[in-house]
């Protein structure tokens, strides 16, 4: 019988005989005696295997890295200057008595305290992975914040109902990853991109309060904070209005993030999307780094430099500045490796001023500006250009000047990149928790590919009151009833208020040009149950993936999940996606296009 976890045996068990189990995690013979590091779920013990115990010497002389072991020995004080006070079993050691080999094991692809592996290679050993410290951590860390919510839920009176994976397409955006159904052949299951519709007909149903934590699917381009398949903390409530679905939530991160990391998270502050993009250029703005866009749009349409003038002139141009302290002295180098970054965003170039003497602008030579685009800008638009940024000797002054669109992704990145990198000496990065509340989103963004208004968030969410006439008069203009939880410059969270009127449900669908028989034949359960008797209600989902990503201090979310995908939505553990057999793909009527191709060739 194991007595105790390896990691967990301290002073307190000094002479006592303990029994315990688990790999081994590093052996080391110094001639005479062996050691063995071994390791369970709770970190590591020293054992000391000593010649006098010859079967337990000959055991440990035989152990190979990861062999699973059972030791049974006495707890006895690690010599002066051996001990180590960052681990709990720092200053013990076993002096082992028995040992059996419970299993060998095959040379690990890697050392389990291997810090510089590539994902693949992680991902295609994740077991051995897993194995690692860092992720027996992660994991923890994400069952403790899913526990969290959970107690913090049923206090509140949410009940947890569970809602189908094999289900309809559901409209959050992404493609749909499709399940074909074998008993109508040429039809097919869409897994749920989220449980939206189903946790609103749960509320028409009258359960009041619901919540779950779910799977959800999209098949989509993927990124740091993204996975085809990922975890929401959904839920959705009757009779309350979006402050008070805000309170309920902000509570709920508030208490996981007490209960898990004993953070007290100070009230989240609200920003409009509007704010949030004039100052900052995203709608999900990290707040640790304090550095804010200047608006010059207008000083810019006077201006004669063609780069900024013509943005400025554009219907949807934005001109602005982003001032960085101490910046002046980045190098050549460093700011063409920034105008490369602003690049990936569609940025054409990347404009700067280094202030060395505000002392000294207006003279006719403008000596205190340092810069490739003094001499093409006016005195006037120079000093406005200062007193708007109230840039100081030292500091260094970006531009950016295009489509509002391109500006805001360009700027904003460097923003954070910039903050990042060089706020934290420079006393603009505060590391801590930032999180808050971003509000008043737009109803509608403009396609311009497919030339039509798609729903920001999605087309059940509710316009703002007294916005309704705008859906169809100025879409553009129409806010909605949503709102993002929003942490370090991460989206952790979002929801809305719904519409709960058959009515206003069928005007957003025509403003969104879903034609009365789409809507019939996609949503008509939805709209047919609105009809009786729907509560008022709303709710949100939370990225359990991303918060746990944040907790944990992982670089991706795939860091947090045990057994996630690729960035090419691989499974590289159990080799999917992958070929099926001919006979499955009959019995679903299916044929593949490419081998039907083939087929026909020959
Ligand atoms: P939304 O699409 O904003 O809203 O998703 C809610 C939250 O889920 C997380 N998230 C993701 N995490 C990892 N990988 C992904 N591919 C991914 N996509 C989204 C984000 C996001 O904030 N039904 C609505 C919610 C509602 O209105 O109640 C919805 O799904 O953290
Ligand atoms: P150019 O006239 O193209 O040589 O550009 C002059 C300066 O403006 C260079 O420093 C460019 O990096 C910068 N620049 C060019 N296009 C833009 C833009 N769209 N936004 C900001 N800076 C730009």
């Amino acid at each position: 019988m194991r007595t105790n976890y390896c990691g967990l045996i301290n002073e307190h068990y000094l002479d006592q005989s303990v029994t315990v189990k688990g790999w081994v995690h590093r052996r080391r013979d110094h001639g005479g005696v062996i050691f063995i590091d071994l390791r369970d779920r709770e970190g590591i013990v020293q054992v000391v295997i000593d010649p006098d115990t010859p079967e337990a010497f000959a055991r440990a002389d035989s152990s190979r890295n990861e062999y699973v072991l059972s030791i049974t020995g006495r707890v006895r004080r690690r010599p002066e200057g051996t001990q180590n006070d960052k681990m709990i079993s720092g200053g013990i050691e076993i002096l082992a008595k028995e040992i059996e080999i419970l299993n060998i094991a095959a040379t690990p692809p890697f050392q389990i305290d291997d810090e510089n592996l590539s994902e693949n290679v992680r991902l295609t050993n994740r077991v051995i992975d897993l194995r690692r410290p860092v992720m027996q951590n992660n994991m923890r860390l994400r069952y403790r914040v899913a526990m969290a919510v959970r107690r913090y839920l049923d206090e509140q009176g949410f009940i947890d109902i569970e809602t189908p994976m094999l289900t309809r397409s559901t409209p959050e955006g992404a493609r749909d990853y499709l399940v074909p159904s074998r008993v109508f052949p040429g039809e097919f299951f869409a897994l749920p991109q989220s449980p939206q519709l189903f946790k609103q007909l749960l509320m028409v149903a009258g359960f009041d309060r619901y919540y779950q934590i779910t799977k959800c699917f999209r098949d989509e381009d993927l990124r740091a904070d993204r996975q085809p398949e990922f975890t929401q903390i959904d839920l959705e409530t009757s009779f309350l209005n979006e402050d008070e679905i805000m309170d309920i939530t902000e509570n709920m991160a508030k208490s996981v993030f007490k209960t898990t990391l004993n953070v007290d998270l100070a009230a989240f502050p609200r920003m409009t999307f509007a704010e949030a993009m004039f100052l900052y250029g995203s709608d999900k703005p990290d707040l640790r780094v304090n550095l804010q866009f200047t608006e010059l749009t207008e000083v810019m349409k006077t201006e004669e430099f063609k780069v900024f003038r013509a943005a400025a002139d554009m219907p949807n141009g934005r001109v602005v500045a982003l001032r960085v302290p101490n910046g002046a002295k980045l190098s050549r180098k460093e700011i063409d490796a920034y105008t490369e970054f602003v690049g990936i965003y569609g940025a054409k170039g990347l404009a700067y001023i280094k202030v060395n003497d505000v002392s000294n602008i207006g003279n006719g030579e403008n000596s205190g500006l340092q810069s490739p685009i003094v001499k093409f800008l006016s005195e006037a638009a120079l000093k406005t250009i200062i007193e708007k940024t109230a840039a100081q000797n030292g500091d260094i002054i970006f531009f950016g000047a295009d489509k509002a669109k391109v500006v805001n992704e360009a700027i904003g990145a460097l923003r954070v990149k910039i903050g990042h990198e060089h706020g934290k000496n420079n006393g603009f990065f505060v590391d801590e928790w930032k999180p808050l509340w971003v509000v008043d989103f737009p109803m509608f963004e403009y396609d311009e590919e497919e030339d039509r208004w798609t729903a920001m968030h999605h087309p059940f969410t509710s316009p703002k009151i007294g916005h309704e006439d705008l859906m169809d008069s100025n879409p553009g203009e129409c806010l909605a009833r949503a709102y993002d939880m929003v942490l370090n410059g991460w989206e952790i969270g979002g929801g809305s208020v719904r519409i709960h009127r058959a009515d206003i449900q069928e005007k957003v669908f025509a403003a969104l040009k879903i034609s009365p028989d789409e809507q019939r034949n996609k949503f008509g359960f939805l709209l047919d149950n609105l009809k009786y008797g729907a509560p008022p209600h709303g709710g949100l989902a939370f990225g359990l993936d991303r918060l746990v990503t944040l907790m944990t201090g992982a670089e991706s979310i795939r860091d947090v999940i045990a057994f996630p995908k690729t960035q090419r939505s691989q499974d590289l553990l159990v080799d999917a996606p992958n070929q099926v057999d001919e006979k499955q793909l009959r019995e679903l009527g299916l044929r593949l296009r490419q081998k039907a191709a083939a087929d026909e060739k020959s």
